[in-house]
């Protein structure tokens, strides 16, 4: 049997924020988020999640994950204090507890799955994971023997000057049989600078206890401020563009782009200099995205061309042409081969394939057809001052420049619209619509000039 437990309950005091340290958001997934799903793989029976501070919060935030017992610490009282609050929950259960630290986020599942396969194989009754770091300051050192045995944990705070030049370091990475660990549980005492119970004061008490060391040193880095959760920050983009340029996907300048867990691309999707790809993204076969833009919670099929723009939950057909500085704001739905221009917004719409709006326009709660081309300028007025209306633009129609289209408004089919046009009633099929004050030319003006 297998239980993990996250600790969760600190308030992170370093990282100076409101939000409790293990919701800080990292590459589009939480601190907490990643250190739950980085043992998923290993289906646990039980999984428990020590929360404490806004532990509300915290809840509230994972109440999607199904199976998570939060475990409440109150006061937090230090990490042994933390898995104390286990005794209970736990009482029950034989066999192994796997001990994350909530605020470490870059651990491999592969890593975890070898450190609970060497537990089980060697029957130690602790292993802990450890590395080499080449500044190891504000981390436990873990003393060991040659052959992996472990007599100490000391934090930094408690180690004298020759005890800190040890640079084998705590990862707060644990597997516990926990019949051994829930023995020794109670013995922790707060004889430490912190005045604290220690996990990691447990390590002594157990025989024998075992570590192992891992490769990839940046695996075990704890976030306890915001330096900490920068470089957190810059390890998981460089690894997700790894694994999208492993997949087919050309990046120009890759330090320059960022992108989220939830974002995926087909092959040979380029994506120039000083893109960000957030939420949750799919970016079709043969894309060109950018130079310079953001694409958040967006669906784009194949062939698409998105140049200087920002889109937000948009949905963009095959073989589209969107921007430069173009904005798609939510429920954007275009249909294959639109054109969207220079300095055009888009909100709410659907635009049927092979729509052009190609200049300065404002389309917001609209229905185009097939086909409709839209005129420089073209404004869809959706707004009364209290509600939003709709505007239904048949197949085939063309608005002339600078038109505004007053909703609640249906054009029918084949319209066409004179430029610099107030529309604010309906137009049948085929119709010529003009809504502007006739031209005048008085021939042979004598009136006064300059
Ligand atoms: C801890 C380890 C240290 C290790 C480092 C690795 C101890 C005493 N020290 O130090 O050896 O090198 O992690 O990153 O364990 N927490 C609770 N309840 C509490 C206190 C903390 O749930 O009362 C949680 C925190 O939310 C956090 C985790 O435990 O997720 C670690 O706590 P933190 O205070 O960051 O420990 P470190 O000082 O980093
Ligand atoms: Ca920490």
């Amino acid at each position: 049997m297998l239980a993990v437990a996250v600790l969760a309950a600190g308030k992170g005091t370093r990282m100076k924020s409101a939000l409790p340290k293990v919701l800080q958001p990292l590459a589009g997934a939480t601190l907490v988020e990643r250190v739950l799903a980085s043992c998923e793989h290993l289906q646990p029976d039980r999984r428990l999640l020590i929360v404490g501070h806004q532990a509300e919060r915290v809840e509230q935030e994972l109440e999607g994950h199904s199976g998570l017992e939060f475990v409440l610490q109150q006061p937090q009282n230090g990490t042994g204090h933390a898995v104390q609050q286990l005794l209970e929950p736990l009482r029950d259960f034989r066999g192994d507890l796997l001990v994350l630290n909530g605020d470490v986020p870059l651990l491999r599942p592969e890593t975890l799955a070898a450190l609970l396969e060497q537990h089980r194989s060697s029957g130690a009754a602790v292993t802990l994971l450890t590395a080499r770091l080449a500044d190891p300051s504000g981390y436990g050192r873990v003393f060991a023997s040659p052959d992996g045995q472990v007599s100490a944990i000391v934090e930094h705070r408690d180690c004298n000057d020759e005890q800190r030049r040890n640079a084998l370091t705590n990862a707060g990475i644990y597997c516990f049989n926990w019949q051994q660990l829930s023995a020794v549980l109670p013995q922790l005492t707060t004889d430490n600078d912190q005045g604290e119970l220690y996990l990691t004061d447990t390590v002594a008490m157990l025989n024998p206890a075992m570590h192992r060391e891992v490769d990839d040193a940046d695996e075990i880095t704890g976030i306890n401020d915001r330096l900490q959760l920068s470089q957190c920050e810059a390890v998981l983009q460089e690894r997700l563009r790894h694994h999208w340029m492993a997949e087919g996907v050309t990046f120009v300048d890759p330090a320059s782009c960022t992108l989220s867990e939830g974002t995926c691309f087909g092959r040979d999707v380029v994506v120039e200099p000083q893109c960000h790809f957030r939420g949750t993204s799919a970016i079709g076969d043969g894309c060109r995205i950018g130079p310079g833009c953001l694409i958040e919670d967006s669906q784009l099929g194949a062939n698409v061309s998105v140049l200087h723009s920002v889109l937000r939950q948009a949905e963009v057909a095959d073989g589209c042409a969107i921007g430069p500085f173009a904005q798609l704001r939510p429920g954007t739905q275009l249909g294959q081969q639109c054109h969207i221009g220079n300095f055009v917004e888009v909100k709410n719409s659907s635009l049927a394939s092979g729509v052009k709006v190609n200049h300065l326009s404002y389309i917001g709660d609209a229905d185009l057809g097939a086909g409709v081309n839209v005129g420089a300028g073209t404004i869809t007025a959706n707004y009364d001052g209290m509600r939003k209306h709709r505007t239904v633009v048949g197949a085939g129609s063309k608005t002339g420049a600078n038109s505004v289209l007053v909703a609640p408004l249906r054009l029918g089919s084949n319209v066409t619209v004179g430029a610099g046009s107030t529309i604010t009633k309906d137009v049948p099929d085929g119709a010529l619509a003009l809504g502007r004050a006739r031209q005048l030319v008085k021939e042979n003006w004598t009136g006064p000039r300059p």
